[in-house]
């Protein structure tokens, strides 16, 4: 490790909203928990900032990445530009017709946060996206899921500052071309920078307990009516059973996307591996479970340096203590190869890899 790393910031610059350090170590800025620092670190806590802060011409110009909580990212290097962390705050009912609540939620808002804040009023959507780390304005870019859910179902608007046309616009829902795993905003990530969302939010909605163990959790629970409640705690004791939690050990949780595969592969995987899960996904297509085709390769529990596969679940690769973001990207690479080689299949990763 260099010399550099163990600089303290150099400058630090206080303006109205945001706050700017030289030479920022992001180490405590991402899940993963592995070194890189930033040539620039904005923490921008006012969205009226971002007009003042493209007017630096080293802002306007350098490589920019936007940060959250940094949930969703693996650093394998330094970054050479500005980070900017969007960290406003604020949930506002826009307005409420007595069935749905219209709520703007600024990005820096913790995800988990505004999930309970929405239980606690006794609206429907989010239970099923409980425990899901990271930031209201980081879920839009790879529209989170869990559990048969997807966030797209409740965004209503999103909001963002448009680098081309120095200004806040106003995305609705299908302008966010929203898909697994996947948004415009992923796609245009130097143009946009989510600022806030807008979700519409229903009192009454049939709660979805289909997708497998959700069921058998209530029933362990002792829930015979199922209220959006006790499915969230249903869903919040499946996930810490089975994801190894960030605050205790490093990991962006799943590492890889679930494959989209055409279903004459998926027909001769499934005739070969009777027993490997597959679901029938958008455009004929078939999705198949990246963590099904790792661990038959071997890898779930594996070790590679500091870098291993948890052994609670082989779609969430783990720091064990003193990885750096190469180590992880390497074992990455090699549960690619194996599955590659193996099924024929390769996995994306999910997170975003610098
Ligand atoms: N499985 C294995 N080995 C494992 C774990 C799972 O073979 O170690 C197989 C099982 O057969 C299981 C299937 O994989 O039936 C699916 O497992 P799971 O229900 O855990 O879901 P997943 O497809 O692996 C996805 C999301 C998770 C989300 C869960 C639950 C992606 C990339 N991941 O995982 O999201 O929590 O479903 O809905 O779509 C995340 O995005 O970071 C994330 C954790």
């Amino acid at each position: 490790m260099s010399e550099k790393r163990y600089q303290v910031p150099s400058a630090i610059a206080e303006g109205v909203g945001y706050t700017i350090v030289e030479n920022a170590s992001l180490e405590g800025r991402n899940t993963f928990r592995v070194p890189a620092r930033a040539n620039l670190l904005v923490d921008v806590r006012k969205t009226d900032a971002l007009a003042e802060l493209f007017g630096f011409a080293m802002i306007r110009n350098g490589p920019l990445l936007v940060l959250g909580e940094g949930s969703n990212i693996l650093f394998t290097r330094d970054w050479p530009g500005v980070v900017l962390s969007m960290a406003a705050l604020g949930i506002n009912i826009l307005e409420d017709d007595g069935n749905a609540v219209r709520v703007r939620v600024e990005a820096g808002e913790n995800w988990n946060d505004f999930v309970r804040w929405s239980l606690a009023r006794g609206l429907r959507g989010l239970e099923n996206l409980i425990l899901i780390p990271g930031t209201v304005g980081a879920a839009p870019i790879q529209n989170i899921g869990a559990y048969g859910t997807e966030v797209r179902e409740f965004i209503d608007v999103v909001e963002a500052w448009d680098r081309q046309s120095d200004q806040l616009i106003r995305l609705n829902n299908a302008e966010c071309a929203f898909a697994y795993r996947d948004s415009l905003f992923k796609h245009e990530r130097d143009r946009y920078i989510v600022t806030a969302v807008e979700f519409l939010l229903p009192r009454q909605r049939e709660l979805q307990i289909d997708y497998a163990g959700v069921r058998e959790e209530l029933d362990s629970l002792g829930v015979d009516i199922p209220t959006a409640s006790s499915v969230a705690e249903a869903i919040s004791r499946l996930r810490t059973r089975k994801l190894p939690n960030p605050a205790v050990v490093g990991n962006a949780g799943s590492f890889f996307k679930n494959p989209l595969v055409e279903q004459e592969l998926a027909d001769r995987l499934r005739r070969e591996n009777p027993s490997m899960p597959a679901w029938k996904s958008e455009d004929s297509l078939t999705k198949l479970s990246a963590a099904w085709l790792i661990e038959s390769c071997n890898f779930k529990g594996l070790q590679q340096g500091h870098a291993a596969v948890s052994e609670q679940h082989a779609l969430v690769l783990i720091n064990r203590g003193k990885a750096t973001g190469s180590e992880i990207w390497s074992l990455a690479e090699c549960i690619r190869k194996a599955v590659l080689e193996r099924f024929g299949v390769l996995l994306e990763p999910e997170p975003l890899v610098l």
